[in-house]
């Protein structure tokens, strides 16, 4: 069986890139799928959530590929376990073009978080035509989806972005909601997979749209599998 890459990537810097990912592992996890984060973030945001992973949670193996201590992309490869079948990409903000094209070398599909704010969907939406110009995207065969993130209203200010990627015949994946849920997950670890399903039926919910688009019809309605106790979250 072949490994599945999806690179969660955006220019800007804080928009979920990291809550992305880990909640993407933590669904494949949940499913009993051998799943490897590969962090290329010197800031190793995601090695740190798996550092804190109770040790209770379904294993999600992790691959430091930063350059931070000289470590060569090479190198962060080796750390990939052979037996993974989905691979997430946790970028850093603002990669060189370089690491770029290194990063578009290996991904299969492309989850683009974006934030609600214009700023922050004005430069989404030229780093879109930058994937789709430099990246050659669509010459490559990469799949690309853009999700929002933060949401906290339901101030239509993804209607544009949304108008311009549908435009492009990108899917929009939908909006996840500012929620301490992830936050609180994320400090033992863990995301929402993890947590009992009533603990966290609107994130699942929102979040199905995204795991379906990634894993394909085989993302079941019900999602979390509740091996983790929340109490432990919160611990
Ligand atoms: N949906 C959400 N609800 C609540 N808080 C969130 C959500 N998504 C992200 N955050 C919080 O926002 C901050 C930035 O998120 P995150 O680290 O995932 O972004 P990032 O794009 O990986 O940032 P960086 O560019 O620094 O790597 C974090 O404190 C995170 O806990
Ligand atoms: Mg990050």
């Amino acid at each position: 069986m072949s490994m599945n890459t999806t690179l969660v990537i955006n220019a800007k810097g804080g928009v979920g890139k990291t809550t992305i990912t880990t909640n993407l592992a933590s669904y494949f996890a949940a499913r009993d799928i051998v799943t490897t984060i590969a962090d290329y973030d010197p800031q190793g945001s995601s090695l740190n959530w798996l550092q804190q992973r109770a040790s209770e949670a379904r294993k999600i193996h992790g691959a430091d590929c930063s350059s931070r201590l000289g470590t060569t992309l090479q190198n962060g490869r080796r750390q990939i376990p052979r037996e993974t079948r989905q691979l997430i990409i946790d970028a850093p903000a603002g990669p060189s073009r370089l690491l770029l094209q290194d990063l578009l070398g290996r991904a299969q599909a492309i989850v683009i978080p974006v934030a609600p704010s214009s700023i922050d969907v004005h430069a989404t939406a030229n780093f879109i035509k930058e994937l789709l110009l430099v990246g050659h995207v669509r010459v490559r065969n990469i799949r690309v989806a853009v999700v929002a993130n933060r949401v906290r209203s339901s101030k239509p200010i993804y209607a544009p972005l949304e108008k311009f990627v549908t435009s492009l015949g990108i899917p929009f994946l939908g909006k996840v909601s500012d929620s301490d849920v992830y936050v609180e997950a994320a400090e033992t670890g863990l995301g929402i997979y993890d947590l009992p399903t009533d603990a966290c039926s609107t994130e699942l919910r929102e979040f199905l749209p995204l795991v379906r688009w990634v894993h394909g019809e085989q993302a079941p309605e019900e999602t979390s599998t509740n091996v983790v106790p929340i109490s432990a979250a919160r611990a």
